[in-house]
């Protein structure tokens, strides 16, 4: 099959290789020219696990390409998918200014395919709300008379995982109306469902579109969850890793997604939640659960940041009450394996003891870079985690690196003031740090340290 993808982001990109890896001849589009130059060097603009090895294999044997303009493989293509950006507007709804344009410029590049050609599949793996397909519909037929069908096909991917996501597909959702998409669709995906043994779902658009929005607000219903279930544990003595064992292995609930933390972040809950409650909103559909969830997740967000004010004793109305105090912020992803920093909760931790007057030394394994052009020289940016501690008064962990869980405790107190943690992915036995002379702070367990420390212990 001859597949365009056009958008070459997170989304875009593990879709372009993936499918070159199943045997398709692909062409990736993007409307950003420095990424497609960086991308017709072997150079992936994002950082996703395997992605670079898996884009010079495939642009070497030439099942790859990139370029800047549909209208390149617009005629031979069997399917076109749109994988470009929705991001929030300003009243929360998903802003589908981008993939209407890029709607319209299929259209008319349509006019370089012959006549009699088959009908071009076009799909939606953007995620849009639901209708979208049937306005995605109109504006390509308002610029062309030849032949398409548009598709829903959500795709359901996590960053940091997401090429084994996409050629290891546990479902595969296809909104469709007519057996000559779903051929198509099939012949795209088969090999991956073949393999994984995942489910095809063919449905109808609306529910192609609305599964999307539906499965990110159980994850993120399910995370908030465990967040505030984590705050109960901390109120009446309680450990919520127990409490997470205990619920998580009754198989109607599971163990996915009960990790408690510094809230969730990243490009897709917290816009896609807002999305979802719009569509409610305009459809006089309460979603009450969703509306908790965010305004949890608005709460828990803040919660590192509450226990260093807590434990530093910073009163309301003092001014600057962490001036002279530095800390080592290790994590600066929404979530580990990714560059990606779209709402992840390090930047709010970030403004939160600036705010403050505290000086920050941040470290992330990928991150650093976004991070350096969104905030600038309002936190110091360490080589290694090691050097983030030197003279801090405290160390905060963001994100679950493995490599942070895996730090020598030893060396890290010997870089900082005191031997002080605020770690917001609990890395570490809460009990371990206590024998090895730790103040430990983590999510859901009580805070543990030295008989005697200084502080709210
Ligand atoms: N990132 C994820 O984990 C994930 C997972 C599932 C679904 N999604 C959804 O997939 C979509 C894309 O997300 P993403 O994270 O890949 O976004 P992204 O911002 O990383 O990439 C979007 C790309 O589209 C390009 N683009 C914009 N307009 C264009 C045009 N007219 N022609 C060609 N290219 C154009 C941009 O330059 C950019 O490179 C969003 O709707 C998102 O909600 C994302």
């Amino acid at each position: 099959m001859h597949v365009l993808v056009i958008g070459s982001g997170y989304v875009g990109l593990v879709a372009a290789v993936g499918f070159a890896e199943a045997g398709h001849q692909v062409l990736g589009i993007d409307v950003d020219v420095a990424k497609i130059n960086k991308l017709k060097q072997g150079i992936s603009p994002i950082y996703e696990p395997g992605l670079e090895e898996w884009l010079a294999r495939h642009q070497a044997s030439g099942q790859l390409s990139f370029g800047t303009d549909p209208k390149e493989g617009i005629r031979e293509a069997d399917a076109a998918f749109i994988c470009v950006g929705t991001p929030q507007s300003e009243d929360g709804s998903a802003d589908l200014q981008y993939v209407l344009r890029v709607a319209t410029q299929l259209g008319q590049a349509m006019a370089l395919r012959p006549m009699d050609a088959s009908p071009l599949v076009v799909v939606d793996k953007s995620t849009v709300p639901v209708g979208t397909a049937a306005r995605v519909e109109a504006a390509i037929a308002a610029q062309t008379d030849r032949r398409f069908e548009v598709v829903s096909n959500p795709e359901f991917l996590r960053e940091g995982c997401a090429i084994d996501d996409f050629v290891r597909p546990d479902r595969v959702v296809v909104g469709c109306r007519s057996d000559h998409a779903e051929k198509v669709m099939k012949e795209l995906y088969g090999k991956f469902l073949a393999a994984s043994g995942g489910r095809w779902l063919r449905m109808d658009p609306a529910s192609a579109e609305l599964t999307k929005y539906a499965a990110n607000a159980m994850l993120a219903l399910r995370i908030s969850f465990i967040n505030e279930i984590a705050g109960l544990c901390e109120k009446v003595g309680a450990d919520v890793q127990c409490v997470r064992d205990g619920i998580g292995s009754d198989h109607r609930i599971g163990k996915y997604f009960l990790n408690p933390g510094p809230g969730f972040g990243g490009s897709c809950f917290p816009k896609d939640l807002q999305a979802l409650l719009k569509v409610g909103r305009e459809n006089a559909q309460p979603l009450r659960a969703l509306e908790a969830t965010v305004e949890a997740n608005r709460n828990q967000k803040q919660v590192l940041a509450l226990k260093v004010r807590k434990y530093f004793k910073c009163t309301a109305g003092t001014p600057a009450p962490l001036a002279g105090r530095r800390f080592a912020l290790w994590g600066l992803a929404f979530k580990a394996h990714t560059d990606d920093i779209r709402e992840a909760m390090a930047l709010e931790l970030i403004d939160a003891l600036t705010a403050l007057g505290a000086e920050v030394v941040v470290h992330d394994f990928e991150a650093m870079p976004n991070v350096r052009a969104k905030v600038g020289n309002r936190v110091r940016y360490a080589e290694d985690p090691l050097s983030a501690c030197d003279g801090a008064d405290a160390l905060l962990i963001a994100t679950e690196w493995p490599q942070y869980a895996q730090a020598d405790l030893r060396a890290v107190a010997g870089r900082l003031k005191a031997k002080l943690m605020f770690d917001g992915r609990n890395l570490f036995q809460p009990e371990a740090m206590k024998a090895d002379g730790w103040t430990y702070h983590s999510i859901g367990r009580s805070p543990v340290g030295p008989t005697g420390h200084p502080g709210t212990l």
